[in-house]
């Protein structure tokens, strides 16, 4: 029987109209390629459903992704909807529903794509952020407001079954690769939950063997990802902390338009998430000029998940040839448009001898 993939596909907002599409073209071409099908449900959430019903998605939302394999993400966000409900809207009720602890986001330094720093050398770096608690929380609130005396708290909170797992999750795929962890702190400043933080992370990666932990502050971290990113192998790092090094380590390496992210419920007791770094990017949206880099190689991290390696590496392989041979977008200095950038892809493709062994 062949194989069958049922994704749920939430393009969003902005360019996620744009470079979701694309994406699902090439996405197609491969799966043609390599002998399975994706089943793509569609769901038109995001500020039009907000501004036409009040939410981001119905009540039920969650439970309509349930049953779906996986989840395609474009991008959420309007200028004239406040981010905090576009992303507690949408995005932070998924990643917590579905338990998708770890936020994965593999960075690398790609052919013919200029890196913004000096010395890049290859960068080849993942940062695995903790994408359910720490800063991102919900405990806190707001005093006499419009008083004199207003204040706001926010609780920050780390538990222990919660830093334990992602950073064993770290270490797994340190020991896979290059075998070093470097975990950002900043222990120094943060007195309670930073040396827990710490504490939790030492104990669980020395029962991993074969990698090495290195402690970082999270400032002097940022500058070494711009000074020296090639020196990193996975960064582990609390949801905050996470969420500003992944940006900084993006673009570091050439655009954010290029950057993927999955969001892993790495038990698969719930469905994954897979969307780019970049969000809807409302000043180029609506022009066709946006890079679908960041969306294709979503979409190959969502093909690991699934288990189609073979088709993942050859999708990443065909965008790398493009921007080999010169097509690229207007971020990475280009002259191509999203559709042509897709077209060359396919192309590209389409171009390639059958695989030897079409199947997973
Ligand atoms: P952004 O990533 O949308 O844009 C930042 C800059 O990068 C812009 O100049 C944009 O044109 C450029 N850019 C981003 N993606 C690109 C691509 N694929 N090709 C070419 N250029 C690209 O971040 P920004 O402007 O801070 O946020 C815009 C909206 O997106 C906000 O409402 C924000 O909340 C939302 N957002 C949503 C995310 C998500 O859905 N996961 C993540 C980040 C932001
Ligand atoms: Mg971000």
């Amino acid at each position: 029987m062949s194989r069958r993939y049922d994704v749920a596909v939430i393009a969003g907002d902005g360019i996620g109209q744009e470079v979701v599409p694309a994406a699902i073209t090439c996405l197609d071409v491969v799966a043609e390629r390599h002998g399975y099908t994706v089943d793509w449900h569609a769901y038109p959430w995001g500020s039009t459903h907000f501004r036409q019903h009040g939410r981001m998605m119905p009540a039920d939302g969650i439970d309509q992704l349930r049953s779906h394999r996986a989840i395609f993400l474009g991008a959420v966000g309007d200028p004239e909807i406040p981010d905090a409900e576009t992303l507690w809207g949408l995005l932070i009720p998924i990643r917590r529903h579905f338990d998708q602890y770890v936020n994965l986001r593999p960075v690398r330094s790609l052919v013919s794509v200029p890196t913004r720093v000096v010395n890049a050398g290859d960068i080849d770096l993942v940062i695995v952020r903790e994408n359910v608690e720490g800063e991102y929380s919900t405990v806190g609130g707001r005093i006499y407001p419009g008083d004199a005396r207003e204040a706001a708290v926010q609780q920050t909170i780390f538990t222990r079954i919660g830093v334990e797992r992602v950073a064993r999750f770290a270490g797994e795929l340190a020991a896979r690769r290059r075998g070093l962890v470097t975990s950002a702190t900043k222990s120094n400043g943060i007195i309670h939950t930073m040396p827990f933080w710490d504490e939790v992370v030492e104990q669980t990666l020395r029962e991993v063997p074969g990698v090495r932990l290195d402690k970082e502050l999270v400032d002097a971290l940022a500058a070494k990802l711009v000074r020296d990113p090639a020196s990193f192998d996975v960064i582990v790092a609390s949801n905050l902390f996470g969420d500003i090094l992944s940006d900084l380590a993006g673009a570091a390496a050439g655009s954010i338009g290029i950057a993927p992210s999955a969001n892993l419920n790495p038990e698969r007791a719930f469905p994954s998430m897979f969307e780019p770094v970049h969000g809807s990017a409302p000043d180029i949206a609506g022009q066709g000029v946006a890079n679908p880099i960041g969306q294709i190689w979503a979409g190959a991290l969502m093909l690991e998940h699934l288990g189609e390696s073979a088709a993942a590496a050859e999708l990443i392989a065909a965008f790398e040839a493009c921007l080999a041979a010169g097509v690229r977008t207007r971020d990475l200095g280009g002259t191509a448009d999203t559709r042509e950038f897709t077209d060359a892809v396919v192309a590209h493709l389409r171009a390639l001898p059958a695989p030897l062994i079409a199947s997973a």
